[in-house]
């Protein structure tokens, strides 16, 4: 109510809607969406919200209330990469792509708002594309479903932003069911539900470590993992199996054996937890989490030493209970842990305790829900 009253006063009309779309925390399978494997996210109860109004010419108008009330406008007829006002290049991404699909769409005022907390590998980006892709489809009733819409999302980034993500977030932000986690294969963009076990909760831990060279050491890893396939005459690492590529390991470059090794084995492990969700086998569950973390550390080399202590703090304390590892893109950012729900305060107790005294930093922490994505309808 709050929000519709604030466009008001900005806009002095009022909002038709108002769209949410998630961000996502992934609990297993980093680095291999790209590789058209599999991935194990959850859209989480941060996110992006828009309130909205159709205009009758091009121009699109966007207020960001978060980022000091900055206001941008533009024609949809003629959009241009914007140096200044970085984060309406998301918007402007996303219409360039939706008004190739749809020519029909025409302009559009907006008030947008989030939560997620930007840099931490939540996914704030995807939850905005996704939010403005759910605002137009609904402005004007575009026949766009869930999995059309993450590939303009990810199209967006990739294309107008910059960044050469894999389809993971948008996809989880646009489609996620509340309380399930998702197994995603990245290549026929089909998923299973991964119903979240009775008493368990999701714990988030920000190590709040500025991340560096985030979007250089991202892109280096995805060409490292296409050289391997290319080895391999397949289209992806998806097609190399953990024989064939340790049959080969004489011939390959150290670095790039260990990049894909962690890319396939990461596959086996995303697949292998939906079966550890569906059983409600936590420890299965955790072991598998743990290894990821580790392989992430040492083959794919994207953890930092905050990551890896808070990993192992918070390892140490559920033992087989639950399990806890870095998630997302690394080089800082976030920890992510499956816990039951009465550890949920040692968690945190030990948190408190233990990281700023032997890191110097402190920690944000988040005890999340899992939500519904924006174009999820049942
Ligand atoms: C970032 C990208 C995703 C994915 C992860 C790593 O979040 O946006 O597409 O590659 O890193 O799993």
């Amino acid at each position: 109510m709050l929000f519709k009253q604030s466009f008001h006063e900005k806009f002095n009309l009022a909002a038709t809607l108002i769209c949410h779309a998630p961000g996502r925390v992934n609990i297993i399978g980093d680095h291999t969406d790209y590789n058209d494997g599999f991935v194990l996210p959850a859209a989480i109860n941060f996110g992006t919200d828009i309130a909205a109004s159709r205009r009758e010419d091009d121009y699109v108008k966007v207020i960001a209330l978060d980022c000091n009330q900055e206001f941008v406008e533009f024609s949809i007829e003629d959009i241009q990469f914007d140096e200044r006002y970085s984060w309406s290049n998301y918007v402007r991404g996303v219409l360039q792509v939706l008004k190739q699909a749809f020519p029909q769409i025409r302009g559009a005022n907006l008030l947008v708002s989030g939560n997620v907390p930007q840099g931490a590998g939540l996914s704030s980006s995807a939850s905005f594309e996704v939010a403005v892709l759910k605002t137009f489809s609904e402005l004007y009733q575009l026949p766009l479903d869930g999995i059309k819409a993450a590939l303009m999302g990810q199209s967006a980034e990739n294309n107008f932003v910059g960044c050469n993500c894999g389809i993971m977030d948008q996809l989880i932000s646009a489609m996620g069911k509340q309380g399930n986690a998702m197994l995603l294969d990245c290549r026929s963009l089909t998923f299973e539900d991964a119903p979240i076990p009775e008493g368990i909760g999701l714990f988030i831990v920000n190590s709040n470590v500025k991340r560096g060279l985030v979007d250089s050491e991202y892109n280096l890893r995805r060409e490292q993992c296409e050289q391997v396939a290319a080895y391999f005459k397949k289209s992806a690492l998806r097609d190399v199996s953990l024989s064939e590529l340790e049959a080969a390991e004489s011939m390959l470059d150290p670095v790039l054996f260990r990049r894909a090794r962690h890319v396939v084995t990461e596959n086996l492990r995303t697949e292998a937890a939906l079966a550890c969700f569906k059983n409600a086998d936590m420890a299965g569950l955790g072991q598998l989490m743990r290894e990821s973390h580790e392989s992430l550390k040492s083959d794919f080399e994207v953890t930092t030493k905050e990551l890896d202590g808070l990993a192992d703090m918070l390892n140490e304390v559920l033992g087989d209970s639950g399990g806890a590892r870095m998630t997302g893109g690394g080089f800082g950012g976030c920890v992510v842990a499956l816990s039951p729900i009465n550890q949920l305060h040692v968690l945190q107790k030990t948190i408190d305790e233990l990281y700023s005294k032997i890191f110097g930093l402190s920690a944000d922490t988040y005890v999340c829900s899992i939500e519904q994505g924006a174009f999820r309808v049942i």
